[in-house]
Parts: C-alpha cells; structure tokens; sequence
C-alpha cells in the first residue's frame, strides 16, 4: 500500500474579487507521505489556508492536480480520514466540548467507545474539565486546543491544522506542541501545520515556504504525478 498520503502537482486555486482573478495559490507540487511533520510558512496573504483548504478535499484547484493515493476520492476524506483544524473559531456553539469532540466519532458512525476515546482526547491537551462546557464559556485559546482534540479523536491519517497555537502564549503552546507530537509518536499520522510561530516551524521536520502563493521547499516533489 502507498504510504503517499497527498501528492499535488503544480496545483493553484485562483478567486475572482470582482474583476479581478486573484491566485491564492499559484503553483504548489508536493508529496505529503505518513509520519512526515511539515510546517507551512510564509507571509499573511501567501495562500497557507487555502492550500490546507485543498489538501483537505474541502476546495478544489482551478489549475494543476491533487490526489490522495492512499486515501481515496476528495469527498471521502473529512473528517475520518483528514482532519481540519480551521483558522477561524470552529466549535458548534450549542454543543458542550464533549459534544464537539465526540463529532467526527458520530459522523464516522464509530463503533468504539466514544465517551472514553473523547475523555482520552481531551486528556491529551489536560483539557478534561472542561468537558461540560459550551464553547462561549472558553478562552480563544481554550477553544483551538479543543478543536485540536476533536481533530486527533477519531486517529485521522492526517491533521491539517491552520495557526493552532495563533492565541496560545509560548510555554501553553509549547506544552500544546510537546502533547501532539507525543500523542503522534508512531502512528504514522502526518501532520501539516501552518504557522507565523519560528518556535512551532522548528519543531516540524521540514519547512514549507509559501511565497505569494508558490511553494517553495517543498521536498519530494520530482515527478510527483
Ligand atoms: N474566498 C476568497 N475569495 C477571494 N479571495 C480569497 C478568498 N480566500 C482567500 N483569498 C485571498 O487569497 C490569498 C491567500 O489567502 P489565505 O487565507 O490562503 O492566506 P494565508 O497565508 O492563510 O494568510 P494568513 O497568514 O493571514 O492566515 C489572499 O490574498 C486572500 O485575500
Ligand atoms: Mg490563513
């Protein structure tokens, strides 16, 4: 079996504002394979979410070709498969953190023990007392580790996780990142995560550099498709 999890190959997503097109993403060639640890950087407005957003399914290119060789079609991908950690605020306000969490168990109509593999999530970020809360009742960064932990509870093969330390203050974020990569360790779950923070890029395996839109540094990508 291919432990190629995301291959892309001169792939861009370009928005129309009016009469103007404009390319979020202009070309990004890549191999994302299991295990593999990837910081995405570059500066506000380089195309980081929007290549998450690609990498995820959740958007298509307008040019170039992405596949998912050891995942399948686009539209089976989220969440049990690939999990995103969106940028902006993303919890369901009228669910309590364990509800939240429990989601992606509910929509993959999981057969495990989920009151157990949401309390283990929750755990993994030292977050267990605040499972009867409503997300309104968190902290900013209080609600991006819970989205994190409902991102690692159904074991995806892939986190794509957008900014998730954004609010977090360096020894909580640090704390965070050590809980991840710990939880992580020999899973085979690769994980992608954009960020402005050097200390996080620092502890990826590689760096992706996005410059206005172009990947640049993205390893094995010769004849990615
Ligand atoms: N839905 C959209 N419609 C039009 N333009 C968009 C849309 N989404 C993003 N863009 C534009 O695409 C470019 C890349 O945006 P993107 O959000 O991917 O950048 P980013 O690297 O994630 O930035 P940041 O670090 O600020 O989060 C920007 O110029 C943005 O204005
Ligand atoms: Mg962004």
């Amino acid at each position: 079996m291919s432990d190629t999890l995301i291959k892309a190959q001169s792939v861009g997503r370009r928005y129309q504002q009016g009469r103007v097109s404009v390319a979020a993403v202009a070309s990004a060639t890549f191999r994302l394979h299991a295990g593999d640890h990837v910081a995405l950087v570059g500066r506000s407005g380089s195309g980081k979410s929007t290549l998450l957003h690609l990498m995820a399914g959740l958007d298509a290119p307008t040019s170039g070709a992405i596949c998912w060789p050891a995942l399948g079609t686009a539209d089976t991908l989220l969440p049990a498969k690939i999990s995103l950690v969106f940028q902006v605020p993303s919890l369901l306000e009228p669910l309590t953190v364990s509800e939240n969490v429990a989601l992606p168990l509910l929509m993959a109509k999981a057969t495990c023990d989920i009151g157990k593999a949401v309390a283990d999530a929750l755990a993994t970020f030292g977050l267990e007392r605040l499972m009867a809360r409503l997300p309104e009742e968190l902290s900013g960064g209080q609600m991006q580790r819970v989205a994190m932990a409902r991102a690692i509870v159904g074991n995806p093969r892939v986190i794509l996780a957008d900014e998730p330390t954004g609010q977090l203050d360096q020894p909580t974020g640090r704390a965070f990142l050590d809980a991840l990569v710990a939880h992580l360790a020999g899973t085979g779950t690769a994980l992608v995560i954009a960020t402005h923070d050097r200390a996080v890029a620092e502890r990826m395996d590689s760096v992706w550099y996005l410059e206005r839109g172009t990947l640049i540094d993205a390893p094995n990508t010769a004849g990615a498709i």
